[in-house]
């Protein structure tokens, strides 16, 4: 299995790739094309196939190639977004509505895991959250109660899974982890054998707008009643694009030298947070710890967040050997909430789920739910909760558009500096940079035997410049999250297409 960036994750390990039935385009007219073969894309048209409607996945690459082949797999009942805030942001009805959510998202899982018996180590935990100072102390206080409030399960807790001090802790119950890939790609198989159909290696370029809906794809058509975008961010230009920010996240899977592994999830509420878990796959245990996210395209070096998360985990656990760490991405929305549902300003036949945030297992499956109700036209309790098209003013939202505005204007204007060409020869091999050539800017990247490939590095959705990420060996864009490989093919929407390919002169001294 390939997934979008050049570090292997541990769900890509010794799980045979997923192989869909072959898919022979025909001009059939299917009722839902999903484009997106990650967890939300594949849980929703299990869901809708239950009742009834012919669906269609549309996978750009591979099953798992986005950020479900790179997610770390927490099924939380409690969200980045607190209670307490979701109080405060949107009401005491909504933050009861948000806990409902989370329990009907895990019982999705329960119900697929236990109906169609996913082999994918699928198990139940308390998860705890722990405070380490007097501020986070008061915060977790006022986790609890308005967990409490909402209808959530959690008590505090005297000790924590992991030796790391603490002031005050809570534990959560009925909080589950499970193997991302292996049950996706159960979930498929279920789907494929009652006649859904996937197709891989499927990347829609443009859609025809219209009763009946044609998704044109390299080399073909696809034609459907509704579409659903579970690609994480949807493609083109749209309102959801100033209302979501891209984020990357790194994780480690590691083998302790004691054998001392948390036997119980743990967060801790450093900002970002470092989580803890253990897997036990393929007959061997690895800890799994993550953290040190920041804003897709501001970390001039995307190696430096392992070396720094790998210093602060040797200074809590004995570790033996670090066998997988990798890093993805996500979308932060801009009030903390998911947008689940029709597409603002698209036409009605259009549907997205994006913004979810660090929590997208537990998202994929409300998304699944709230986007079934809504096609079958059912009584959907979230919709306002979950609305795309919401306007929530809010604490610091001027500040998240502007952030966003400000990253265009930084690269623009040259944040990081900018070498010529004839530099390149100073390269590290194995590395991109964008540097000054006639007078443009070049995007190059040198490959291991020294060969320079290079491409334009504006980011083909709205201009921003690509930053290198040194550590997945692609080009990002800080903008809106697009993100493309070293010969400028697209690898993460927004973008639809690829970024030019630009001949090197041979003397370029
Ligand atoms: Fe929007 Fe690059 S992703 S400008």
């Amino acid at each position: 299995m390939e997934r979008d960036g050049k570090n292997k994750s541990l769900w890509q390990d010794k799980v045979p790739e997923y192989k869909p039935k072959k898919f022979e385009p025909d001009n059939k007219l299917y009722d839902v094309v999903i484009v997106g073969g990650g967890v939300t894309g594949i849980t929703t048209a299990h869901e809708l196939q239950k009742r009834g409607f012919q669906c269609v996945v549309a996978e750009a690459r591979n099953l798992c190639f986005g950020t479900s082949g790179g997610t770390t797999a927490h099924l939380n009942t409690f969200f980045d977004k607190t209670y307490a805030e979701v109080v405060s942001d949107f009401g005491k009805k909504e933050s009861e509505l948000l806990a409902t959510a989370a329990r009907d998202a895990i019982d999705l899982y329960k119900n697929n895991v236990g109906s169609l018996m996913i082999d994918c180590e699928f198990s139940e935990h308390e998860g705890y959250v722990f405070a380490q100072n007097e501020k986070q102390a008061k915060e977790l206080e006022e986790m609890y109660s308005s967990s409490l409030e909402a209808g959530v399960q959690v008590k505090y807790a005297e000790k924590i899974p992991v030796e790391i001090p603490f002031l005050k802790a809570i534990s959560y119950a009925g909080q589950w982890q499970v193997h991302p890939v292996k049950y996706i790609y159960g979930l498929a198989e279920a789907f494929e054998a009652k006649g859904g159909r996937i197709f891989e290696n499927c990347f829609i370029t443009g859609v025809d707008h219209g009763e009946i809906l044609s998704l044109h794809y390299e080399g073909g058509t696809l034609q459907a009643k509704r579409l659903i975008y579970a690609t994480h961010i949807p493609p083109g230009v749209n309102l959801l694009h100033m209302r979501c920010a891209p984020y990357r996240s790194y994780v480690m899977a590691i083998e302790l030298e004691d054998g001392q592994y948390p036997e119980d999830p743990a967060y801790d509420m450093e900002d970002p947070y470092h989580y803890y878990r253990t897997q036990e796959t393929n007959g061997k245990k690895y800890l799994i710890a993550g953290g040190e996210d920041h804003k897709t395209g501001h970390e001039e070096d995307t190696e430096l967040p392992f070396t720094r998360l790998e210093s602060y985990l040797r200074g809590i656990f004995k570790i033996k050997t670090i066998h997988f760490k990798w890093s993805s991405q996500y979308f932060e929305p801009a009030d903390g909430l998911a947008y689940i549902g029709q597409i603002p300003g698209g036409p009605e036949n259009i549907f997205v789920a994006t913004g979810f945030g660090g929590n997208g297992m537990i998202y994929s499956h409300i998304a699944a739910k709230v986007l079934t109700e809504k096609i079958t036209n059912s009584p959907d309790p979230y919709d306002h909760l979950f609305s795309p098209a919401r306007v929530k003013p809010f604490a610091g939202f001027s500040s998240f558009v502007k952030e966003n505005a400000d990253v265009a204007v930084s690269f623009i204007t040259g944040r990081f500096s900018m070498d010529h060409l004839s530099d390149t020869e100073k390269m590290e091999t194995d590395s991109g940079r964008v540097v000054k050539m006639d007078h443009e800017s070049v995007a190059i990247y040198k490959n291991n035997s020294g060969s320079l490939f290079a491409v334009h590095p504006v980011c083909t959705h709205l201009k921003c410049v690509v930053t290198w990420n040194q550590t997945e060996k692609s080009w990002d864009c800080p903008c809106h999250g697009a993100r493309y490989a070293v010969d400028g093919t697209v690898l993460t929407g927004p973008s639809v297409r690829g970024l030019a390919r630009i001949e090197i002169p041979v003397n370029h001294s």
